[in-house]
């Protein structure tokens, strides 16, 4: 079982996934990091991440199964994971891992479930299920700041709207795997809570299981 789940940023997709995989015991893996990880080592050696020669050599220098070192959740990080995802060979360097994960899960589990951008349109087009989250703009940007808030990052709404909106469009529009729902069933989770996004995301599952 293979459960892929795109979406834009801060739309919910993290809260969603690991609620999925607890329930269906499936290994998670929020593909995000590794973009974060490979923006979050040039940054911390005063490196350019539009600089391709340099965010390839990241991408190849990473450990993706070692990705838990620092302080991969500020918008500066996030910002540079998407400029570095936007280059082709940054995303071929990552690609092996991330469909090895998919599809020989750790611990023995039955299956797994990913988080990102590109996982029912290039890492998993054979997911079981696909879902695409999101949510306006305004409800992923309250949601970020709150997040920064409790962990204590000062940042402003007005800044974290910009840094989403400016993140969204580069994600969007970029050449190489940009992001789109894919076959995908779509959940706005504006306005919902993750209890409610939860359910709706095992009805739709369980109606795939019954097509
Ligand atoms: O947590 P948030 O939704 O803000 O972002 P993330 O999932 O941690 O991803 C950070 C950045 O990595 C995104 O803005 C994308 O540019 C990139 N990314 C990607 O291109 N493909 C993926 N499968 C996952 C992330």
């Amino acid at each position: 079982m293979i459960i892929a789940i795109d979406g834009p940023a801060a739309a919910g997709k993290g809260t969603l996934a690991k609620r999925l995989a607890t329930h269906f015991d499936l290994a998670f893996l929020d593909t995000g990091r590794l973009y974060r990880a490979v923006g979050y080592g040039i940054l911390q050696a005063g490196g350019d991440p539009n600089d391709p020669k340099i965010a390839v050599a990241a991408a190849r220098a990473l450990d993706p199964a070692n990705v838990d070192t620092g302080d991969l959740y500020t918008e500066k990080v996030a910002e540079a994971a998407s400029v570095v995802a936007a280059i082709g060979d940054v995303r071929k360097e990552l690609l092996s891992f991330q469909r090895n994960f998919a599809h020989n899960p750790p611990g023995g589990k039955i299956g797994a479930v990913l988080d990102g951008r590109d996982i029912a349109s290039v890492v998993c087009p054979d997911a079981t299920h696909k879902l695409f989250v999101t949510a306006s703009a305004e409800v992923r940007a309250k949601r970020r700041f709150k997040e920064l808030q409790e962990n204590g990052v000062e940042s402003t709404y007005a800044a974290v709207l910009a840094d989403i909106e400016q993140r969204d469009q580069r994600d969007r529009t970029r050449k190489v795997s940009p992001l789109k729902a894919v076959d995908a069933h779509v959940i706005d989770t504006s306005g919902k809570t993750p209890d409610a996004v939860f359910q709706e995301a095992l009805d739709l599952i369980e109606g795939d299981r019954s097509t």
